[in-house]
């Protein structure tokens, strides 16, 4: 039998697979730049549209070239009425990840730039799918209840429009700002799991439809995007829970992960989850919910002592651990918290699906396919190599 050969770079780790000009991570630090601007800067000072356009294009837009994206993105929002109907004819428990899987072929199909394979057809596909992604969610969600779909308001900002179009309410004003500031925090990540999913399958020459679907796939797994659910319904288990470090402890001890915490690249805290846990805080103050963010910052402080204790001082809150108590005090139903992920990192697939296709990072596009190593057995005995079954004929 072929002997079993540790893989260095299990899961890839620190494997560099491509050239990339969308964003930076450092993750000693706790960097995150977007097309050379820092996270910091652009949660506080741009909105989401703002920077879907830098991360698609590369620059700030100024003010015509904002007005004309935002027109853009107004202008495609609605979905055909034929996804509406599947929306109808699906079991109402289905989970909205899923459906987000099956609607985004849906909307390719009805696509007039999917053949057109070239930089500008895949923009004007990027504009419609950032467009769409809130429309197929709160559409979604709208349906299962049973409830009447709602029109677009288009005086609304894109985040304050979900809202709207999700509750049936018109938002709350810094509810909606907060919300915005989200989707700016979510927007890209580098090579993180879903994008190198897009990437890896528009390199065959899928077209973008293809390649967010396998990135929502990648996004909906509990280690990634589907973290942030999971740490609401660990905040819910333990609403009432007196011994919070004896939860953390035994969950510890007993082999299991505390979900929103560590991360594969940052080693320090994630400079997302620094916003979030402040907007947990100020917006649980505003609506009388504070008890996430306290609960939130217990498991926090205890999973960092337990953690220590352990010699693993590196695992620290990620992006998912306080957007989690954000979204519900927002008053978003769990299982859409990873839906609205992909609401804003869908600018950062469309601008890595473009980057990938054109090669314009690393000069030439190139079709992943990288290597494994066999340790399974040859003609079917234990113990027969390679060269005793070539040597057999
Ligand atoms: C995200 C994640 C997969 C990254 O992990 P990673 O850096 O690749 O490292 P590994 O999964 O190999 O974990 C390394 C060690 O730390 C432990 N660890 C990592 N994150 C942990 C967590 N949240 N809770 C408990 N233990 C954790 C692992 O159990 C492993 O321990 P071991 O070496 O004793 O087996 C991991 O931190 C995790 O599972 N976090 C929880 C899920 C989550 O929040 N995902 C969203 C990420 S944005």
């Amino acid at each position: 039998m072929a002997e079993a050969v540790n893989v260095k770079n299990i899961g890839l780790r620190g494997v560099t697979v491509a050239d990339t000009k969308v964003s930076f991570i450092d993750g000693e630090k706790g960097v995150l730049i977007y097309r050379g601007y820092r996270i910091e800067e652009l949660a506080e000072k741009s909105s989401f549209m703002e920077v879907a356009y830098l991360v698609l294009t590369g620059t700030l837009p100024d003010k015509n070239e904002l007005a004309s994206f935002t027109n853009d993105i107004l202008g495609a929002r609605e979905i055909p009425d034929y996804v509406y109907e599947c929306f109808k004819k699906m079991p109402k428990e289905g989970n909205p990840m899923d459906v987000l899987q099956a609607a985004v072929p849906l909307l390719a199909m009805d696509d007039p730039d999917l053949k057109d394979d070239t930089r500008e057809g895949n923009f004007s596909m990027a504009i419609r799918l950032i467009a769409r992604m809130p429309t197929l969610v709160s559409a979604w969600h709208r349906i299962r209840q049973g409830l009447e779909l709602l029109p677009a308001d288009d005086s609304l900002s894109h985040a304050a429009n979900f809202l709207w179009q999700l509750h049936g309410e018109k938002p709350d004003e810094e509810m909606a700002q907060a919300l915005d500031t989200c989707l700016v925090l979510h927007a890209d990540h580098t090579f993180n799991a879903s994008t190198f999913a897009c990437r890896e399958v528009v390199s065959t020459r899928a077209h973008m439809y293809a390649g967010v679907t396998g990135g929502l796939g990648a996004l909906s797994g509990s280690l990634h995007g589907g973290a942030n659910a999971q740490v609401m319904k660990m905040l819910i288990e333990l609403e009432s829970e007196e011994d919070i470090a004896g939860w953390v402890k035994g969950k510890l001890d007993g082999g299991g992960r505390i979900m929103g915490m560590g991360h594969a690249v940052y080693k320090t805290m994630d400079p997302r989850a620094k916003y979030l846990k402040d907007m947990a805080s100020r917006l649980g103050k505003k609506t009388g919910q504070e008890r996430w963010h306290q609960l939130s910052t217990q498991i926090e402080q205890t999973g960092l002592e337990e953690f220590r204790k352990r010699g693993k001082t590196n695992i620290q809150p990620n992006v998912d651990f306080y957007s989690a108590p954000v979204y519900h005090i927002m008053g978003i139903p769990r299982d859409l918290m990873t839906p609205i992920f992909a609401m804003s990192r869908i600018a950062g697939w469309c601008a890595h699906v473009i980057e990938e296709k054109f090669g314009e990072a690393q000069g030439k596009p190139a079709l992943y396919r990288p290597k494994a190593e066999y340790v399974g057995q040859y003609c079917g005995l234990m113990g027969c190599t390679y060269d005793e079954m070539e040597s057999r004929g």
